[in-house]
């Protein structure tokens, strides 16, 4: 806008707009609130975590399934037990049969329900261990992700968890998950009229009824 008045201007215009210049340059700065900083490149490194399925964003580094073993049996077993079979309802991390997720309800994990081993470092990374999420170093991190796969038979013990071989793991769920963006995310039927009165709706199942999942850290629904 600025520079496009100056076309086809007599010379005193001219004169005029350039004096106005500087305000339209000044416009076009980015906006100074006086608070905040920019972020270091070192801050934005610590945040830019995200690992994607294809394993891109895997940080160089790697770890052997020796390495994991005791690091996992230090930092994990506490609440997924010492073969990752879970303790209490934290959840089991050592199952990798696809029979297992039709059982009723299905057992899903990281073995048999994920289906990209390149967000299992990703999730550790991010979220455990559960009381100290980012405290692993990268290379525990895919020691113990090297570990874990290997408690799943999903890798022979000798392997080493990096940046390319993450991306190879074939897990066995990689086929059966299916893209759907459909909504709403119900099958039940739209009510269009003479519909229930909101007031006579209520919540019949909490977190309780649903076993095999973390344990519930609200009250029961409906304050029942
Ligand atoms: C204090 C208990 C605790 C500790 C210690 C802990 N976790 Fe967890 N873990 C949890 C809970 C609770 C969840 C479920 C979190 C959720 O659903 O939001 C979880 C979920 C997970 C999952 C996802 C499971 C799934 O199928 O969705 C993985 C993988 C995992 N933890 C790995 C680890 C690893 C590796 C460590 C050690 C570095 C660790 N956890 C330490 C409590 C713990």
């Amino acid at each position: 806008m600025c520079s496009s008045l100056e076309t086809g201007m007599s010379k005193a215009w001219q004169a005029l707009v350039l004096l106005a210049l500087p305000a339209c340059a000044l416009a076009a700065q980015p906006v100074h609130y006086a608070y905040g900083t920019t972020p270091t490149a070192a801050q934005v490194k610590g945040w830019d975590v995200d690992v994607f399925p294809d394993g891109e964003g895997l940080p160089p580094g790697q770890g052997t399934v020796a390495q994991g073993e005791p690091l996992y049996e230090a930092r994990c077993s506490a609440c997924h037990g010492l073969f990752g079979e879970g303790v209490a309802k934290f959840p089991n991390l050592n199952n990798s049969s696809l029979d297992d997720l039709k059982a009723t309800p299905p057992v899903k994990t990281i073995g048999n329900y994920w289906p990209y081993a390149p967000k299992i470092f990703d999730y550790i990374r991010r979220a455990m261990p559960f009381p100290m999420p980012g405290s692993l170093t990268d290379e525990e991190t895919y020691a113990i992700t090297a570990y874990l796969l290997n408690l799943n038979n999903l890798v022979g013990s000798d392997f080493v968890a990096d940046a390319q071989t993450l991306a190879k793991v074939q897990m066995p769920n990689r086929n059966g998950l299916i893209v759907n963006d459909l909504k709403p995310d119900t099958h039940a039927k739209r009510c269009m009229k003479g519909c229930a009165a909101g007031s006579a709706l209520e919540v019949k199942t909490n977190a309780k009824d649903l076993k095999g999942l973390t344990p519930p850290t609200t009250g029961p629904a409906d304050g029942k």
